[in-house]
């Protein structure tokens, strides 16, 4: 890898959570990896009144907690030298002309300069708006500016973001993160599709059944009241991971891998989405129950949540694709808080035996599943004879685990897309044009859930979601499957309601 030039990491809102969680300790891993350029420094902005020594306190304890490798003294102490801390507040362009003249956005001379907006949403084009004041940041690939989801929270304001900041920054300037495609097996997808001259025949209609895309989490919403209110399900997850992750497995076989191939592909996909019938998709909402042995509240009576709140934390959708690989295939999506593990998989289910000719009931069809989290690895079923007289026919797994396979530690999420930031490679982020995508198929969506075109559901905590989840799915005479993992290491007894 080429060197990196230096680096200036400017951090909006910088004593927040995701700074302390996912920013600081994805960039002290860069660091401890010596991935990082030789000359950086980071520059943390929020409105909190904090000393550097406040600022840097803080941050160690986030990296104590949420670091892959924790923080030692001596590495610790070589890290932060590269950290500073000012208050900074986001409306006054007092504050941006200081910032600009203590460090020049300009040119390579300075090296390259990173926005990280990690603010509230409701402030990304208020910091758009001021950095347009700055001529110099005008079409200068030097200078970035990395955004955080929700990208939006429909079609209208999605664009309405995108010109605002289309003002100052060219598309190459612009990172939009969806954190789920600097996921190593998200990545893996496109090395098992496309490094692989086995699957592409068989990756389309004429061998595929339906394919399910589950991202399951046995957490509430936590301290996030505020933001869910606003958010829900569809516009947290499904607006960006898992149609990210459908893309990636129904996209087109791309020619190269430079970045905007692979992205054009993926619009192919999004853009090849049939409107959403009514009645293809289902949104709930957790009530009390168990989660993981322990009682959970009902998310009305989460802190921050309104006591009659409609917002949903649970999504099932399907979806079909308009295009001749995916003709009447079927794509079931489905995400929500408060399941009974956390488990991201994607499962193929292929077209049963034309023929069947042993006795016995009927067998289950082949199943490809892609694990995400926390399993990662890809796992295929197939049909085997068991030893002993007589034809008796039983599945088996081919199962491989990134754990076995690579033994080494997989980079978190935030590390591979930090670093791309700094390679100035757009690969793995969004495009406008896809964001857009993306919120113009589920923008009627919305609209029809806020007119109350489809009643919320409401599931118990600890379990798969609403029974009106299962009754979507069976319609089609099939089933939501268990997750391969669980299966695998016989966790099911999390499922209790799984049917
Ligand atoms: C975030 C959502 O984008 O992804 C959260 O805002 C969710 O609500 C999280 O919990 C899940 O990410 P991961 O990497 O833990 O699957």
């Amino acid at each position: 890898m080429t060197a990196l030039e230096p680096a200036n990491i400017v951090i909006f809102g910088a004593s927040g959570d995701l700074t302390h969680k996912k920013i600081m300790p994805a960039l002290f891993n860069l660091f401890l990896d010596r991935l990082l350029p030789a000359h950086f420094q980071i520059i943390g902005l929020g409105r909190s009144d904090l000393t550097r020594e406040e600022f840097t306190l803080q941050l160690h304890s986030g990296c104590a907690a949420h670091s892959r490798r924790p923080p030692k003294e001596k590495n610790w102490q070589d890290f932060i030298r590269h950290l500073s801390y000012r208050r900074f507040d986001y409306h006054s362009f007092a504050d941006y002309d200081a910032l600009a003249n203590d460090l020049p956005f300009s040119s390579s001379k300075s090296g390259n300069t990173i926005f990280y907006l990690a603010t509230p949403p409701t402030l990304f084009p208020v910091i758009a708006g001021q950095l347009a004041h700055f001529p110099s940041l005008r079409g200068n690939e030097h200078c970035r500016i990395v955004i955080e989801k929700p990208f939006g929270h429909d079609l209208a304001s999605a664009h309405t973001l995108n010109v605002a900041l289309a003002q100052t920054f060219s598309e190459r300037q612009i990172f939009r993160i969806d954190h789920y495609l600097g996921k190593e097996t998200v990545q893996n997808i496109l090395a098992f599709r496309f490094a692989n001259a086995l699957w592409e025949p068989i990756w389309n209609r004429n061998f595929i059944d339906h394919v399910q895309i589950t991202v399951a989490e046995p957490s509430g919403i936590g301290r996030r009241g505020n933001y869910y209110e606003q958010a829900g399900a569809l516009r947290d997850m499904v607006q960006n991971h898992l149609l990210q992750l459908l893309c990636l497995i129904a996209m087109e076989p791309p020619t190269s891998f430079q970045p905007d191939e692979i992205r054009n592909k993926k619009l192919d996909v999004l853009t090849a989405l049939k409107p959403l019938a009514c009645g293809d998709a289902v949104r709930g909402q957790y009530a009390a129950g168990f989660s993981q042995g322990e009682a959970a509240v009902a998310y009305r009576e989460e802190a921050d949540t309104a006591p009659d709140s409609e917002s949903e934390t649970f999504a099932a959708l399907r979806v079909w694709l308009d295009n001749w690989r995916w003709q009447g295939v079927p794509f079931y999506l489905r995400t929500g808080k408060r399941l009974p593990a956390r488990v991201s998989e994607i499962s193929l289910q292929f077209r049963p035996v034309p023929h069947h000719p042993f006795s016995g009931p009927p067998l289950p069809s082949n199943r490809l599943a892609i694990q995400i989290a926390p399993l990662e690895g890809i796992l295929l079923r197939t049909q085997a004879k068991e030893p002993g007289p007589g034809m008796k026919i039983r599945p088996v797994e081919m199962h491989y685990t990134y754990q076995e396979m690579f033994n080494t530690p997989s980079p978190e999420a935030y590390e591979t897309l930090l670093l791309d930031v700094l390679r100035g490679d757009p690969g793995l982020f969004m495009r406008a044009d896809q964001v857009e995508a993306a919120w113009t198929f589920l923008d009627p969506l919305l609209h029809a859930w806020k007119k109350d075109g489809s009643p919320l559901t409401f599931y118990e905590s600890g379990t798969w979601g609403p029974q009106e989840a299962n009754a979507l799915i069976r319609q089609d005479g099939r089933s939501w499957l268990l997750p391969a993992c669980l299966e695998i290491h016989g966790q099911e007894g999390h499922c209790h309601a799984y049917d």
